[in-house]
């Protein structure tokens, strides 16, 4: 079969690479795609908000499924337009994405169905909040409730950090309208780690584990990014912590958009916090995970078209995945999260060979070489035995990258894993 997928970045990178492996599927499309892409899919550079001429591509070309990476297209009803045109789409309508478009929806859906998670409230008066930090203890975790990609929290300890915080989203001047409304909840001791699973209303089969790395500085410090590399499997979360997070969040997530005329079809992403009461809930994304996809997929040993068309079509699906541990260090620009130059040149990249492997984020072709585009540029990413080998040999595969300089990127990509080896501190892992 021929198979559309939606996006430009790594995630769909690493998607459209896994696809190219799959034996049911005999070509790939990408749109908007990007130079990178277009070596493994064909592009076309359509708008992903363009609905009318992406419907119309796949009719002409006769593809089969189309699978969504970003959240955009899918809280501006992408799969409703597919669906309405009768075409067979991988991804949550509209009203189902308000699990990821909508912080407060997601919170009071977790709240009526008891599903575990930070305690909240939610604002839209500066003073309300104002009133409600003095009236309560730090650290404060302050979230604009639309979507700011990945952008939109502000961990303050202190009460006039938190009030600054609270001021430039409400206002308006921080996050636009995504910020007209905040979630204020309370702060989570524990060990993250990202669990994403197909979701066909309630049929929910979990992938394996990743943990991101969502601080720009090594030792997690320094500001919040869209994530700075990941690694898969996360062995300081047990087999029974995961089962119990399927359990207790995402099935009875899955269950709970069905009783609320919302069934959700996708990738349904939990952001979890494994705390001395158990795994809760930080947030949910309606979508594969950036940059836990780059990470997860090359470990699936699974047909990935196969595992679409079964779960779409409500067959039986089991994955397999190898027992290898994949590690993805991000090269980001100089300046990412906060203002960043485009346009350097990343030399000898294509010299990433073997067990190592490069989803490109942000990078477009200039007179046949690569040249940055973006503030996350590319994942590097490798395959070892165990966190400490696989990431070894990301790091000496980056280290081929002849200006690395002009970029930068964490040397500790899995350290809590390391750690954890090394010294089992994890008292957070001690719950089962
Ligand atoms: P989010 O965009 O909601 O995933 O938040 C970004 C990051 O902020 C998360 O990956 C966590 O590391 C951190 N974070 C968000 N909410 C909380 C919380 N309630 N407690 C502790 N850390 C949090
Ligand atoms: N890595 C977190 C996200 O995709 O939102």
């Amino acid at each position: 079969m021929k198979v559309l997928v939606i996006g430009s970045g790594g995630r769909e990178h690493a998607i459209c690479h896994k696809l190219m492996e799959s034996e049911s599927v005999s070509a790939v499309y990408c749109e908007p795609g990007s130079d990178a892409i277009s070596e493994v899919a064909t592009c076309e550079g359509i708008d992903p908000l363009d609905f009318v001429s992406l419907v119309s591509l796949v009719k002409r070309e006769g593809i089969e499924l189309t699978i969504v990476g970003p959240e955009a297209p899918l809280v501006a009803g992408i799969v409703d337009f597919f669906q309405e045109n009768d075409l067979l789409i991988f991804g949550p309508t509209q009203k189902a994405a308000q699990i990821e478009g909508s912080k407060r929806f997601a919170k009071d859906l977790m709240k009526q169905y008891n599903i575990p998670t930070a305690a909240y409230e939610t604002f839209t008066s500066i003073q309300d909040a104002k009133e409600y930090i003095a009236s309560t203890k730090g650290p404060y975790v302050i979230k604009a409730n639309g979507l700011a990609a990945g952008k939109g929290v502000v961990i303050a300890d202190g009460e006039q950090e938190a009030c600054q915080a609270v001021e430039s989203m409400l206002s308006g001047s921080k996050f636009g309208e995504a910020g007209r409304e905040i979630v204020i909840e309370a702060f989570l001791e524990g060990e993250e780690f990202s669990l994403m699973a197909f979701v066909n209303g309630t049929t929910v089969i979990p992938l394996e584990i990743a943990q991101d790395h969502k601080r720009v500085g090594e030792g997690d410090t320094g500001l919040n990014t869209g994530g700075m590399g990941a690694y898969s499997p996360v062995p300081q979360i047990p087999k029974s912590v995961v089962t119990q997070a399927v359990e207790t969040i995402m099935k009875p997530v899955a269950e709970a958009m069905v009783k609320e005329g919302r069934s959700f079809t996708g990738i349904l992403y939990g952001g979890l916090m494994l705390t001395k009461e158990g795994p809760k809930v930080i947030e949910f994304n309606a979508r594969f995970g950036d940059p836990e996809t780059q990470v997860v997929l090359p470990r699936l040993e699974s047909d990935l078209g196969v595992v679409l068309k079964n779960i779409l079509g409500g067959g039986h699906v089991e994955l397999s995945w190898t027992k290898k541990t994949v590690v993805g260090i991000v090269l980001a620009s100089l300046g990412y999260p906060e203002q960043y130059e485009t346009g350097t040149a990343i030399e000898g990249l294509s010299e990433v060979k073997g067990d190592s492997y490069v989803f490109h984020s942000g990078t477009k072709k200039q007179n046949e070489e690569y040249v940055s585009s973006g503030g996350r540029v590319v994942v590097i990413g490798a395959k070892g035995e165990g966190v400490k080998e696989a990431r070894e040999k990301a790091l000496r595969s980056l280290s081929t990258i002849q200006n690395l300089t002009n970029f930068h990127y964490r040397k500790d990509i899995g350290y809590r894993a390391i750690m954890f080896d090394d010294s089992s501190l994890f008292e957070y892992t001690q719950t089962k």
